[in-house]
């Protein structure tokens, strides 16, 4: 999969023979009084002096490049700005790796070695610098035929760890950060492929060929075999289109024995027209983003397996695309999901629902007892929380805290939302079970109420509306433009933590 040599080494700093060699600064350090003193000496002063010069200010994200003149083995020394030492941790040294990345790109500079000064320890600073690192190598602009500039591909990336006895932790830390960054990176390459290019069929063939190598088993359903199960709320939304309906049944099982400890389920609707209530032309084509929470699945599933972690886990992927045509579902159609629920559909922009419905129904069919579902489900959690946070919802309490208590360790942030009973009144039909949409007010929330009425009794259900995080229009400095990947990470470190000791 992947060409990148990502190694550990203990070597001096300035013996690194690299094209380029990172290294953090704080903003509340002195040169000559730190760590950095030795390699200033060698460098006859230079950091200091770009110090006292008022250019090295430690602030977050600004990087230096300096021409090292033969002093060190690598030709440049790139310092990058770390904030404050307090408030450094694995998911700030994330962000700096990738800060560094993106800053060394576009110059010819294909190996790297990073010295990421800081508390954390070995084993997990390692992985957040090699996933940070990874994750600031990606290219939203795959489809260009010609570059302004061209990218330099990064070939080798040393971890300096200067602590003999924590290589080994660093060693296993580096492995974990590159298969995550990397299943990040694949998440972050299907979300970019236009609704033309990943239909529903070459999403599950992404995943299958996927599955082969990561080492998860595949079963995928056609129109047919959902059918005859009777997965009416998935098959109503694909009617209106010629591609067919596939639902991606990934099973990985990293424990001796039979059982399912957690269901990874993800939105795949790979364009998301309205289809009969039809969304307005204007932005229309960043609904090829739809699947955002599928790829995040797909990735998750691919990290998981790779990662041989002691858990079973079942992901799911209900992939559809949602068009207008003379054979579309009308508002007002009345459809049956798997567990026999109807649905009267009051409108046919709120597909996400109605495939997740019956994914949900399915994983629980499997074995699955604890749930958690990705998905761009709403415009409305948008207005609520923008694009800093994924909105979360669920029940029990302990579940959605385990959910919550995972997103933060992986750097992914979340916020959660009340999922009160009273909120599913708004989902009362006339002539259903249930209506798919539940009027303006409250739609995050109306639209996890939806899916929560297809989680059986005594199940543990999470929810994370993804609309505003699974795609960012805002370039940061480790970050490119586009899809961001969000929440994989965070169902990694969920079935970490739920691996049997
Ligand atoms: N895929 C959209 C939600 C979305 C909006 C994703 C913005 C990413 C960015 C979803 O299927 C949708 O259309 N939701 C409707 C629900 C409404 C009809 C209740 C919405 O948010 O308007
Ligand atoms: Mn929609
Ligand atoms: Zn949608």
């Amino acid at each position: 999969m992947s060409s990148l040599n990502v190694t550990v080494s203990a070597q001096e700093p300035s013996s690194c023979a690299v094209d380029a060699l990172v290294v953090n600064v704080f903003e509340d350090e002195k040169v000559s009084e730190s760590t950095l003193a030795s390699l200033d000496q060698k460098l006859q002063g230079a950091i200091s002096r770009l110090a006292d010069l008022g250019e090295l200010d430690g602030k977050l994200f600004h990087t230096t490049l300096l021409p090292t003149g033969g002093q060190t083995y690598a030709p440049r020394l790139l310092l990058v700005g770390s904030g404050k030492r307090v408030d450094f941790g694995s998911n700030r040294a994330r962000d700096v790796a990738g800060t560094a990345i993106r800053a060394l790109l576009k110059r010819p500079v294909a190996t790297v070695a990073i010295w990421m000064r800081g508390a954390a320890d070995g084993g997990d600073l390692a992985e957040a610098v090699v996933t940070g690192a990874i994750l600031g190598t990606f290219d939203p602009g795959e489809y260009k035929t010609k570059r302004e500039e061209p990218l330099t591909r990064l070939t080798s990336l040393t971890v300096l760890e200067s602590s003999v006895q924590r290589t080994s932790a660093a060693e296993e830390g580096a492995k974990r950060g590159q298969v995550i960054g990397e299943a990040v990176n694949f998440a972050r390459h299907l979300a970019n492929a236009p609704g033309n290019v990943l239909t529903p069929e070459k999403l599950a063939a992404a995943a299958t060929r996927e599955g082969a190598e990561a080492g998860y088993s595949l079963d995928v359903l056609d129109r047919a075999r959902m059918a005859a199960l009777g997965m009416g709320a998935l098959l109503g939304v694909s009617e209106g289109s010629e591609q067919p309906p596939m639902t991606i049944v990934m099973t990985y099982k990293g424990r001796g024995g039979d059982g399912v400890d957690l269901a990874l389920i993800g939105k795949g609707v790979t364009f998301d027209t309205g289809g009969i209530s039809i969304k307005p032309a204007s932005d229309m084509h960043l609904m090829k983003e739809d699947m955002a929470g599928a790829a995040a699945t797909v990735g998750a599933m691919s990290a998981i397996a790779r990662l041989r972690l002691r858990v079973n886990v079942l992901g799911i992927v209900p992939a559809v695309e949602n068009m207008p045509s003379g054979h579309a579902m009308r508002p007002g159609d009345v459809v049956t999901a798997l567990n026999g629920k109807t649905i009267e559909v009051l409108n046919t922009d709120a597909e996400g629902r109605m495939i997740l419905a019956d994914a949900i129904c399915y994983a629980q069919r499997l074995g699955a007892k604890r749930l958690v579902d990705a998905a761009t489900l709403t415009g409305a959690v948008v207005v609520a929380l923008g694009n800093q946070a994924a909105g979360l919802l669920g029940r029990p309490q302990e579940w959605v805290d385990q959910v919550k208590c995972a997103s933060e360790k992986a750097g992914e942030r979340v916020w959660q939302l009340p999922l009160f009973e009273e909120y599913a009144r708004q989902l009362k039909s006339e002539i259903a079970d249930v209506a798919n949409v539940g009027g303006r007010a409250a739609g995050t929330i109306t639209g996890a109420a939806f899916i929560g009425e297809f989680v059986d009794e005594g199940n543990a259900w999470a929810h994370l509306d993804i609309a505003g995080t699974a795609w960012t229009e805002r370039e940061e400095p480790y970050l490119a433009k586009g899809p961001t990947g969000i929440p994989l990470r965070a169902f990694v470190a969920l079935a970490e933590g739920l691996q049997q000791s």
